[in-house]
């Protein structure tokens, strides 16, 4: 068989596509954020009447089509490659990534009943729908970022420690700069741009912390660990707060923030436990060139 450039591994592949999942997210949120989500005339999967849109608000729907149905040919390629390289992909490899696999077209159909199935769902434009389609994007992302992680077990030029000091960094870096997008932020208009900006950030972070969580795990740390794993859960939280979920009132506001500070501190926790860990002398360090 064929065994492709040297450069292409299925953990490259497998990061590549959680990224377009990500871009995918950030284009949903903004055509959620400048109302454009009922533009293509409610019609899928044409747009206005034809394959192409005919107008900007169109064009911002109908690309967040075109970047899903790539994107979705990317997922389905992750699993396809982690079935037949079954000998290089863990178990669990195999399984998050079919996971992510079955709820694309699911993805899919919410997306076709927020815009209505062509009016014939007249209340499909709803806040019930616009959770799922949000949820199942969210798990989706998820799940490829379990599936890279996974992927990278056993190649990785660096020691378990600094892995984990460098997840977690990445994951308070992301939570810092979540916050000058995020909808507590009195600076932030939370405009369609911030909105989008704000969970391209959160879900980089959130990949990093589970990143942080799993590979704590090789370390004899379970202090960092729950933190690190809890701040993951509460930057969830955030980000479903950042949608038009519930009513945003004075009340949410604070919970949002109390949810970020939260989250902020558990990680800066983290970090500041790691300073104090000596590294293990003992733990084989692989190269990462072999796959
Ligand atoms: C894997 C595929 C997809 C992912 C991950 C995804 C993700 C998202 C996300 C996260 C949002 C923002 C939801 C929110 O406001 O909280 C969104 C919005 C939207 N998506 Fe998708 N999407 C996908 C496929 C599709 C498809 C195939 C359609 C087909 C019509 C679609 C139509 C829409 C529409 C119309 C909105 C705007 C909803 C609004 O105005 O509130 N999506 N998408």
């Amino acid at each position: 068989m064929t065994r492709g450039p040297d450069w292409l591994s299925f953990r490259r592949y497998a990061a590549f596509t959680a990224g377009m999942a990500l871009t995918l997210i950030s284009l949903g949120i903004y055509t959620a954020a400048t109302g454009a989500g009922l533009a293509c005339a409610q019609q899928w999967p044409l747009c206005d009447g034809g394959v192409l849109p005919q107008s900007i608000p169109s064009f911002i729907e109908w690309f967040h089509r075109l970047w899903a149905m790539i994107t979705g040919i990317f997922i389905l390629g992750a699993a396809v490659w982690a079935w037949l390289g079954r000998g290089t992909v863990s178990t669990r490899g195999r399984y998050a990534a079919t996971l992510a696999t079955v709820l694309t077209p699911m993805q899919a159909i919410f997306g076709a009943i927020t815009v209505t199935l062509n009016g014939a769902l007249p209340g499909g434009y709803s806040a019930p729908v616009h959770a799922a389609h949000f949820l199942t994007g969210f798990s989706i992302f998820a799940l490829l970022s379990y599936t890279t992680i996974l992927a990278y077990d056993g190649r990785f030029s660096r020691d378990a420690l600094s892995r984990s000091r460098l997840a977690v960094g990445v994951g308070l870096v992301g939570l810092l700069l979540a916050w000058v997008f995020a909808r507590i932020d009195p600076v932030s208009s939370y405009s369609p741009p911030e909105q989008a900006a704000f969970f391209a950030v959160s879900l980089s972070a959130f990949a990093g912390l589970l990143a942080a969580t799993r590979w704590l795990g090789e370390l004899d740390e379970l202090v960092p660990r729950v933190a690190t794993g809890a701040a993951g859960v509460l930057l969830f939280v955030g980000m479903l707060l950042g949608r038009d979920l519930v009513v945003y009132s004075a009340g949410v506001r604070f919970v949002n923030w109390l949810v970020f500070a939260a989250a902020v501190a558990l990680t800066a926790g983290a970090a500041w436990v790691l300073r104090g860990v000596e590294p293990d002398v003992s733990e084989p360090v692989y190269g990462s060139t072999d796959d």
